[in-house]
């Protein structure tokens, strides 16, 4: 349903539409949208310690990005990030596809466990997450202060070695 792809360099101008929508930015978890950033978007997908995708339809429209970062080799861990940066895209199970295929190549490249951090009121993206086999372990209360006032943030976490497990116990 979506192609993980790296960033181009033709892709700066839609990223920075995407964070001028403010309920783009309300969503997103990070403090800023990626535009803006010091660092061009095709060497952000370089970067060590974070594995950022551009995702895209399979006609090729860019839809948004979706990030391991802070990754830990050694131990396994990684936190995840989602944006899809137009609005009129969201809830037709493209997010969805995008976390399921990061956590793919999460799990070719050796990670075992992925957490994320999500506002308690974000309802979509918590059930596209547990689509994709997260749970929640706690509520972080006033977890993130925003424009708005302190959020409650939701830890969600995914084990993946035993999610390789009940997928080849099952098929
Ligand atoms: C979060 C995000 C990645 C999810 O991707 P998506 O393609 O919109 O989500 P999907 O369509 O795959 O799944 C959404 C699910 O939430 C459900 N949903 C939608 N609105 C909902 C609501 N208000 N309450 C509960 N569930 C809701 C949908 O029904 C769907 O579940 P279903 O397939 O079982 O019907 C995407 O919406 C996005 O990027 N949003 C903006 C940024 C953001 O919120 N990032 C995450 C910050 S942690």
């Amino acid at each position: 349903m979506v192609r993980l792809r790296r960033f181009r360099a033709g892709d700066e101008d839609e990223v920075a539409v995407w964070g001028r929508d403010p309920e783009v930015v309300r969503h997103y978890f990070g403090r800023r949208v990626l535009a803006g950033a010091e660092v061009p978007l095709v060497d952000l997908c370089a970067a060590g310690g974070r594995i950022i995708r551009a995702f895209e339809t399979v006609e090729g429209e860019l839809l948004g990005w979706v990030e391991l970062r802070n990754i830990a080799w050694r131990s396994g861990g990684a936190e995840l990030r989602i944006c899809i940066g137009r609005r009129d895209r969201w809830g037709m199970g493209y997010g969805t596809a995008a976390v399921r295929a990061i956590l793919a190549e999460a799990a070719t490249r050796g990670l075992r466990h992925v957490h994320l951090r999500v506002a308690l009121w974000n309802q979509r993206a918590i059930a596209s997450y547990r689509k994709c086999g997260f749970r929640a372990q706690a509520v972080l209360r006033a977890g993130r202060r925003r424009a708005e006032g302190m959020e409650d943030l939701l830890l969600m976490t995914v084990d993946l070695a035993a999610q390789a497990t009940s997928a080849s116990s099952a098929g």
